[in-house]
């Protein structure tokens, strides 16, 4: 049962003697700096303000590697690490009450909904959280359902997490879930104008929230409802925009979930309160 929240040397000396290293043999932090150099890796950093990740194709999310390029936006959300510290973690670990997972046992949820899935990381870390559940994933990118598809092969999890393009809840029909989870776009068009060099290299549908940047948060929390089982609930985070989000909707007992990085951008709210 989903708990309800409560109201309320000299520069460049010696470079060219370092000998190079091959990618397979990768051990220090010397081996690294040293195969950055030798692949130019630093200098299109540099020069091109790439992310990282699209340079390697690879970014790590709670210790896993994810595919990435250009088609999709890097993945930076808080959520994975919200659904470790509060819905109970995982797999071989036993669940105990006291672990006060926000659904209960985690072994006892069976469907799970993420909406705007981009590379599919977070479904996939789900798909870890939640062992028995089903799990759908929906973006409305065709170029982001390409990575995810890549992301969720190369999890070998293709029958238990299944990929919908398409506009939020619209592939699903009138299905319902134990959990939604989601990390929408949601910078506002000020955010937007002023964006870092490095994320306008990323798709900027995948940051534009709208003027305010609320227009898809506002979608899901309005349709969740009508999507979730009468004891799940919706996780979802929101960057900056909860002054905005709890103007919007000052009757809903959002409960604002902080993580290492981040305080008051992600909420929780029961299916029971909406
Ligand atoms: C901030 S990214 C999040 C991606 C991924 N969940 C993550 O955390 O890395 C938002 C994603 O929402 C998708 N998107 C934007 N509008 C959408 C809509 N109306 N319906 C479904 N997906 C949408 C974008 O294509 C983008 O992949």
């Amino acid at each position: 049962m989903a708990k309800r929240a409560k109201p309320a040397a000299k520069r460049g000396a010696g470079r060219s003697k370092l000998p190079k290293v091959g990618a397979g043999e990768l051990l220090t932090l010397l081996d690294f700096v040293r195969y950055a150099v030798s692949l130019d890796l630093i200098t299109r950093r540099v020069t091109t303000r790439k992310p990282a990740a699209y340079l390697v194709n690879k970014i790590y999310m709670r210790g896993l590697p994810f595919y990435v390029d250009e088609r999709t936006i890097v993945p930076r959300s808080f959520i994975g690490e919200l659904l470790d510290s509060h819905f109970g973690r995982q797999e071989n670990d036993e669940y105990d009450e006291e672990d006060g997972s926000l659904v209960g046992d985690p072994a006892s949820i069976r469907s799970v909904l993420d909406l705007c899935t981009g590379s599919g990381c977070l479904a996939i870390l789900a798909s870890r959280n939640f062992p028995n559940a089903a799990i759908d994933a929906v973006d409305i990118s065709k170029d982001a359902i390409e990575v995810a598809t890549r992301n969720v092969g190369d999890y070998g999890l293709q029958d238990r997490l299944k990929l919908y393009r398409g506009d939020l809840f619209k592939p699903l029909g009138g299905k319902r879930y134990d959990l939604i989870i989601s990390n929408p776009p949601y910078v506002d068009a000020e955010g937007m104008a002023d964006l870092p060099r490095e994320c306008r290299t990323e798709p900027r549908l995948a940051f534009d929230g709208g003027a305010d940047g609320l227009d898809i948060v506002r979608r899901i929390l309005d349709e969740a409802e009508a999507h979730l089982t009468p004891q799940g609930g919706l996780l979802c985070e929101i960057g900056r925009c909860r002054p905005q989000l709890e103007a919007a909707y000052p009757q809903l007992p959002l409960l604002w979930l902080d993580t290492a990085d981040s305080e008051g951008e992600v909420f929780w709210i029961a299916a029971a309160d909406l």
